[in-house]
């Protein structure tokens, strides 16, 4: 079964093409720079953008694929949770596609394909993810995805079985990343600049706390760590003036800070700077906080609901400290922790969900053009 996929559900472009579950081509059009300036997404230039480059996107998966539209068996495309104006640049796409060439059309939950990037098979035929031993037998599984806008524990039985078993109850784990970045003006997005940071800092040198560290559910929060770092930056500010610099940009300069699905929150922008030192410090001490959070929830997941398995999906997947951590935590529990091994297929791509597409096209899953929409803010 030949898929072509596409997702422009946030501000990647993606177009991919698999035989099956073996992803033939995988692109990505990155609009991150566009949005660096902003701190975080701005629907309109992401609609924009996708609009512009969408077709050069679907001619270049397919000749990279070797393959051309008529070839193509199944159309899919993430319907949901995104940005709504996004969203819809690669549904409008995918049904006229789908109309031209008469195929049918599976509609995607985009955090559904974070999941199933770890089912993937690259070019070679080779698993992405687990090993081909047990890449047959792996539920039940819990999924631990932590994206720009989600973080969740969703435990699965079954292929397309989804039990929402954790949640976070404010902000997302990349966001917090992004908030923070955002804050000390690093750039977006947050996450890989702050693992950058990190890595010649002293995590232990600030005591941020564990969020929900005495909790008894599989939830998580965010917020409150994020605002003890950022409560500890001002304070750095105050006692060390030399290096404090503070920024307020007046109204014209209002900024977005960060994107939640299609909530959008403008403000002010309020930017400190700190000494080297500092920002190393400080970046360490976030993430360990972070690791320690995702790590106590995952393990008390998996003695919960006695699986063996747990795999990663979502742009924080990318940062090698925390999987690696939460790797080792899990070892100890005799529990296995998988991720795709391509940066590729961690991060927005349509790969995903055209893996996910493969499994519900088995079963005929598709879905009437005429009530297809976007859903921004759905959920598994
Ligand atoms: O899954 P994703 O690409 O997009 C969404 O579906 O949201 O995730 C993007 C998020 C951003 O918040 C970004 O800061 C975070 O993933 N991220 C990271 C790293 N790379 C990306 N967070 C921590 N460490 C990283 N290395
Ligand atoms: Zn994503």
């Amino acid at each position: 079964m030949r898929i072509l996929a596409i997702d422009t559900s946030c501000d990647e472009t993606s177009v991919a093409v698999s035989e099956n579950n073996k992803i033939l081509s995988n692109v990505i059009a990155s609009q991150a720079d566009l949005h660096k300036e902003w701190g975080g997404v701005i629907p309109s230039i992401a609609r924009r953008q996708h609009e512009k480059v969408i077709d050069s996107v679907i001619i270049r998966a397919t000749k990279l694929a070797g393959i051309n539209l008529k070839q193509i068996d199944v159309f899919a495309v993430t319907n949901g949770p995104g940005l709504a104006i996004a969203l819809e640049v690669g549904i409008n796409k995918i049904k006229q596609l789908a109309s031209d060439y008469q195929k049918p059309v599976v509609a995607v939950n985009h955090m559904v394909g974070h999941i199933y990037a770890n089912f993937a098979l690259n070019r070679n035929g080779n698993p992405v993810a687990f090993p081909l031993e047990i890449s047959q037998q792996t539920f039940p599984l819990i999924a631990l995805l932590i994206s720009g806008g989600h973080t969740e524990l969703i435990l699965m039985k079954d292929h397309l079985q989804f039990e929402k078993i954790g949640q976070t109850l404010d902000d997302s784990a990349g966001e917090a990343f992004d908030k923070i970045a955002n804050m000390l003006d690093w750039g977006y997005p947050g996450g890989p600049i702050i693992e950058k940071f990190a890595q010649e800092g002293d995590e232990d040198r600030f005591n941020f706390p564990i969020p929900m560290r005495h909790s008894h559910d599989l939830n998580f929060s965010f917020s409150g760590l994020k605002t003890a770092v950022l409560r500890e930056i001002k304070e750095i500010g105050k006692s060390q003036d030399s290096k404090f610099e503070k920024m307020k940009k007046g109204d014209l300069q209002s900024n977005l800070v960060q994107k939640n699905d299609n909530r959008i929150t403008l403000s002010k922008k309020e930017t400190y700077k700190l000494s080297k030192r500092d920002a190393h410090d400080i970046a360490a001490s976030f993430q360990k906080a972070t690791l320690e959070h995702l790590s106590q929830k995952s393990l008390r997941a998996v003695s919960e609901y006695q699986v063996k398995y747990v795999v990663l999906g979502g742009g924080v997947t990318n940062n090698i400290y925390i999987r690696s951590n939460i790797r080792k935590n899990l070892r100890l529990k005799g529990v296995k922790l998988y991720y795709p091994k391509t940066k590729k297929l961690t991060t927005d791509n349509a790969g995903m969900i055209a893996v996910a597409a493969y499994y519900y096209a088995q079963k005929e899953s598709f879905v009437d053009l005429d009530i297809l929409d976007r859903v921004p803010r759905l959920s598994l």
